[in-house]
């Protein structure tokens, strides 16, 4: 019989299922085991299992809920001369290189279905551009821009890591510097059965998957990240998902705000297109700003309106967010025990084995995965800040293979965003009523990433290219 003392360990704890086929395997089966088993914190398991699986799992709690307010675009009735003075302030930080690009790309994307890590995944309308190369290529303008080129972080899962970093290398890191593009995985969470009891996925695997783009504050410091942050002088991370290549990976006005606010964690809102619409809600509870997913806020209050006939809870998060570098580091520390993001718990259908070591494909949820959400860490955060940002300028993600937030609507909204350019340029664009473009239309990000960069790197062509058939802007 076996005692190695992680064996032992998981069998005081009750897990001891986890080593049923351990004498079955084969010394480097049993030694990947036993790295797993590893991973594993027990005492957590143990915490999430009375927490979340106990009977009595609270709710989330509603009492005290009001919107949160943000900050308008001068468009809506926004400060300009504020919204000048951030874009200003953004621009000196991004001068000044106290600003870095970091992509939560740990993902599983089962929805869209596509067999690669999601950021390998040709995205742009006319030369289907992976994702990753759009965020490149944006970075590297920036870079550019500001004379200051910009450190990028990517965190992968233990799934993707490998062939992320292949692909970056097969293609030249998109021509940006490679000691300025860093890797790193993120931590796994075993699943365990609706009593707790950790999940197998062979007999000599565990069932671990991605603890949630919530785990990227931890793996941020325990990677190594945040020391490296400290030491290159970057105090602020630009979080964005791999999974929305409309986003302006550094936007110097929301730098602005969120430097000139003194804010931890800042966010982008955008109004909801319609009541129900699925995304979180920026709101507010006890002077706190919180996200309040659409699964918990009950429909009655997704269609609240106020005195002037809109939503009352306008706000809808689009996963865009600036984190400071130290409150990355307390919200990462083991010993805040209060200021810890909690976990939730997602019912799912979690491949495993039988007693007998058969494989079961369960046709019904058969156990919980536990995910934590980065959302969750802004009520830690001193003075966050919420501004508004046009839909159309920074959030077109790629979810499902077909329908909503699929690749089709995403071409077609990047197209819109071209034409958009094109025509306030005085270009003749010929578009439907939504603003597609009959033709397709692509503008590298080296050529111009906004509306800003685009017009200046318009004014400068000697001879307009014609746009009706179509056209690619490098
Ligand atoms: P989603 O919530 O869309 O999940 O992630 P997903 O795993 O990519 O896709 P589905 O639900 O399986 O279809 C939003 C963003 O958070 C990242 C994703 O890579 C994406 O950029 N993420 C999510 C992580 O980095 N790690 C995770 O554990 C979960």
């Amino acid at each position: 019989m076996s005692k190695h003392p992680l064996i032992q360990k998981f069998t005081a704890a009750g897990q001891g299922q986890v080593f049923a086929f351990f004498d079955e395997l084969d010394s480097a089966a049993q030694a990947q085991l036993l790295a797993e088993a590893g991973e594993i914190d027990l005492a957590e398991v143990a915490g999430l299992t009375r927490t979340l699986l106990g009977g009595a799992a609270a709710g989330v709690d509603l009492t005290d809920l009001a919107p949160a307010l943000y900050e308008r675009l001068p468009e809506n009735g926004g400060d300009a001369a504020a919204w000048a003075a951030a874009r200003a302030a953004g621009e000196a930080a991004l001068r000044a290189g106290s600003v870095a690009a970091f992509t939560v790309a740990g993902g599983q994307g089962t929805r869209l279905g596509y067999d690669g890590p999601k950021g390998t995944f040709p995205v742009t309308p006319v030369k289907r551009k992976p994702l990753f190369q759009v965020f490149a290529e944006k970075i590297r303008a920036a870079g550019r821009r500001y004379g200051r080129p910009l450190h990028w972080f990517i965190m992968t899962s233990h799934a993707n890591h490998a062939a992320t970093e292949e692909f970056f290398h097969a293609h030249g890191h998109f021509g940006l510097e490679p000691a300025r593009v860093h890797f790193f995985r993120q931590g796994r969470m075993p699943a365990v059965d609706f009593n707790g009891r950790i999940l197998l996925e062979s007999k000599g695997s565990i069932a671990l998957s991605p603890d949630g783009h919530g785990g990227s504050l931890r793996a941020l410091a325990r990677s190594g990240a945040l020391d490296l942050m400290a030491r290159e002088g970057i105090d602020t991370l630009s979080y964005f998902q791999v999974d929305n290549p409309l986003v302006r990976c550094v936007d110097p006005a929301f730098i602005g705000w969120h430097k000139l606010q003194g804010s931890e964690m800042s966010s982008k809102m955008v109004p909801k297109a319609h009541a129900g619409e699925k995304v979180g809600h920026f709101c507010v509870q006890r002077g706190k700003t919180v996200v309040v997913e659409y699964s918990d806020l009950p429909a009655a209050m997704q269609q609240e309106k106020d005195d002037t006939g809109r939503l009352r809870y306008l706000a809808g998060s689009i996963a865009i967010h600036l984190l400071d570098r130290e409150f990355i580091r307390r919200m990462a520390s083991a010993d805040e025990g209060t200021q810890r993001l909690a976990f939730h718990r997602a019912d799912k259908k979690i491949p495993t084995v039988d007693a007998a070591g058969r494989p079961v494909k369960p046709d019904q949820p058969n156990g919980v995965k536990f995910e934590l959400f980065v959302f969750d860490a802004l009520p830690f955060a001193r003075n966050p800040v919420v501004i508004e940002t046009a839909r159309a300028d920074d959030f077109s993600p790629v979810k499902n293979a077909a329908g909503a937030d699929s690749p089709q609507t995403c071409r077609d909204d990047q197209c819109r965003q071209f034409a958009r350019w094109l025509k306030a340029q005085g270009a003749a664009v010929s578009t439907d009523a939504s603003g597609l473009p009959d033709a397709g239309l692509e503008v590298s990000p080296l050529f111009g990433y906004d509306e800003q960069t685009f017009a200046e790197a318009w004014a400068k062509l000697p001879l307009k290219p014609a746009v009706a058939d179509g056209l690619y802007l490098e």
